[in-house]
């Protein structure tokens, strides 16, 4: 079955709009995390940023005590950081670049040319019992270096596949470059997870995608339950999963 994490960083980015530095505010990301567990998410995806731009320290701590699913920390690989995720104890991290100026995560991680620092802090994570994910670019360069680190899973970037979706012949080249990757990680032992810019409309498309284990789905879901509710809209999307092909097994 594909799994559904459910992204809560756009919650804190509400509360933050109007509560900024003062400890407190609404809408409470716990909260809603909790409402995306019971309408059936398998975990919850939270960005501790290191400009604390949206999801702030507290909310990790919180989340790690109220969640009966799994914490997937998405992080930069910094000290600061990396410190903090040993002291919560997600039960996966995924490593992300990042940069002050962009509005999300904008590019994969480049394994290749950081492939020592990532190691180090796999090996960290890993002897702590956390599980460790790459946030990559469907790159065959960057799927072989991402299984020299050491790490369990990697999420391929959705994000160029989503941007191509209006345009037939780019989203099908895309669609290929997932494909690629999903498989080369596969055949290298990698577990395969993916996000970034997916939607109730583009999902279907990323069916021919094989292996993947879970999708990672923040803005979408969201956006959508301005409409009709968080229980809703992780509802529908859970449905709309169903779909995805089971692996064929031998
Ligand atoms: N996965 C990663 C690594 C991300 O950085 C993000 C965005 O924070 C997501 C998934 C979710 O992307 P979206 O909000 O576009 O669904």
């Amino acid at each position: 079955m594909l799994k559904l994490g459910v992204n809560i960083d756009h919650v804190a980015t509400l509360r933050e709009a109007r509560y900024r530095g003062l400890g407190r505010g609404e809408p409470c990301p716990v909260a809603a995390a909790l409402a995306c567990e019971a309408a059936g998410a398998h975990g919850i995806t939270a960005h501790l940023r290191e400009d604390r731009r949206h999801i702030q320290d507290r909310d990790i701590f919180a989340l790690r005590s109220a969640l009966q699913t799994r914490l997937n920390l998405e992080m930069a690989n910094t000290r600061e950081i990396v410190a903090l995720a040993l002291k919560v104890k997600p039960d996966i991290v995924c490593l992300v670049p990042e940069r002050r100026q962009e509005v999300t995560t904008e590019g994969g991680l480049d394994v290749v040319r950081h492939r020592r620092a990532l190691a180090v802090t796999r090996k960290k994570m890993n002897d702590a019992g956390i599980e460790v994910s790459l946030f990559i670019a469907p790159e065959s360069k960057q799927v072989d270096a991402a299984a020299e680190v050491g790490a369990q899973f990697v999420e391929l970037h959705t994000g160029r596949f989503a941007e191509s979706c209006s345009a037939k012949g780019r989203a099908q080249a895309e669609l290929g470059r997932l494909i690629t990757a999903a498989q080369q990680g596969h055949e290298c032992g990698l577990r395969i997870n993916a996000g970034h810019g997916l939607n109730y409309v583009n999902l279907r498309a990323l069916f021919s995608v094989p292996h993947l284990e879970e999708l990672n789905i923040g803005h979408s879901i969201v956006s959508r339950a301005i409409a009709v509710g968080l229980t809703k809209a992780v509802r529908e999307m859970r449905a709309l999963m169903r779909g995805y092909p089971r692996p064929v097994t031998r």
